[in-house]
């Protein structure tokens, strides 16, 4: 399968978070660009959209292209996957299948609503999830704690990423 990270992230934990795993999968990744969250009141529309439940505008650079699986990151906003990543998830038939979701927050356990966010992907794999807080990153500190459960969520990956890519054998005579 070929998997490709696409990720969101403000301030840079969750960026530095995809670059490991990238480094441990193979996978390339994609940046999810988001605009509206810049410049001196990007944190209070950040704020608020979260809370409102708002989806921003989106584009995703470079573009996924032939990926088979998706594995997406992004910060938790207000107990949610912040809002430029839940807009990317919310079309889930236009995206590959999703086999893992990535989070970083402040503080574990502040995560109302990201069972609601998992089960919009409703695919048909069951994602694994990995979620840090931005200290447990082993680029962050020296001694961060994440490394064991970062482990763990490639362990849960690997199986996936290992299936051969089931790709659409098109007849030789057909016009397309
Ligand atoms: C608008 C906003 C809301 C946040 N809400 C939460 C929250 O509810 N719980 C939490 O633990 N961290 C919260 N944080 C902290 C971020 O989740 C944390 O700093 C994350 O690692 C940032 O990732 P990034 O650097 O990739 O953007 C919030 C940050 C912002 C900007």
């Amino acid at each position: 399968m070929q998997a490709r990270i696409v990720m969101y992230s403000s301030s840079g934990h969750t960026r530095a978070l995809a670059r490991l795993l990238a480094k441990a999968t193979g996978a390339e990744i994609s940046e999810v660009i988001c605009p509206r969250y810049d410049g001196p009141f990007g944190w209070l529309r950040a704020q608020s959209d979260a809370v409102r439940g708002i989806l921003p505008d989106i584009s995703v650079r470079p573009a996924i292209g032939a990926a088979d699986l998706l594995i997406v990151g992004g910060p938790i906003w207000r107990g949610c996957l912040a809002p430029p990543l839940r807009r990317l998830l919310s079309a889930p038939d236009r995206l590959p299948p999703v086999a893992g979701v990535f989070m970083t927050c402040r503080r574990l356990g502040a995560m109302a609503c990201l069972e609601t966010d998992l089960a919009r992907l409703d695919g048909a794999l069951t994602p694994a999830v990995l979620c840090l807080g931005a200290g447990d990153i082993p680029s962050a500190s020296p001694d961060a704690a994440g490394g064991s459960r970062i482990s763990g969520f490639l362990d849960r990956l690997a199986p996936l990423l290992k299936r051969p890519a089931v790709r659409p054998i098109i007849p030789a005579d057909i016009t397309l």
